[in-house]
């Protein structure tokens, strides 16, 4: 009996350290416009295979689990937590980052020159994630109410700014200015 299960801990080590953790699958991953043939292991996640096999840095990690909202990327227009999606589910969808929303090294998007304008940042490590949720609102839903702005806007962390800033940059993008002093 205990020769068995030093048989099968022996197993289930050569799968964790050899097996599993070797196996990649080829996927092709289209970001910002462009293919990205990338070949990854099947956990690893989207978040880190933007940074680190794409090389696109734009996009931060806080939390990576889920809380954040620095990871936030577009795919289809929609945004998504890309520290909670594996890169394998990404494949063949259409994803953006931060680096897609300046139209020339000359040129800023009207949430990113909203973003300076309100002074929506400090740090900035939250930045990138918010321009993301607030690019989809901007597209998907710009005559969204300041309610609804807010509750929208609550899905993403910041830590310096007191949130009141973002929520007037948003607005401001969006062409309305009927923030409130309560963020
Ligand atoms: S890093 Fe993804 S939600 Fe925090
Ligand atoms: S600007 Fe620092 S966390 Fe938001």
């Amino acid at each position: 009996m205990v020769k068995n299960l030093l048989r099968r801990l022996m197993i289930i080590y050569i799968i964790q350290e050899e097996g599993f953790s070797k196996v990649t699958v080829s996927i092709d991953l289209k970001i910002n416009g462009r293919a990205y043939p990338v070949a990854v292991e099947p956990r690893k996640t989207l978040a880190d295979t933007i940074r680190e096999d794409c090389g696109l840095t734009g996009t931060n990690l806080g939390c990576e689990h889920g809380v954040c909202g620095a990871c936030t990327v577009l795919m289809d227009d929609e945004p998504v937590r890309s520290c909670l999606m594996f890169a394998v589910q990404a494949a063949d969808r259409e994803i953006r980052t931060v680096e897609s929303l300046a139209p020339s090294e000359t040129e800023l998007h009207p949430m990113q020159q909203a973003f300076i304008d309100e002074h929506a940042l400090q740090c900035g490590f939250c930045t990138p994630g918010f321009l993301m949720l607030a690019t989809s609102i901007y597209e998907n839903r710009p005559g969204v109410s300041e309610e609804e702005l807010r509750e929208l806007l609550s899905s993403n962390l910041c830590r310096c700014t007191g949130y009141l800033n973002i929520l007037k940059a948003v607005q401001s993008a969006l062409g309305s200015s009927s923030t409130t002093q309560h963020a």
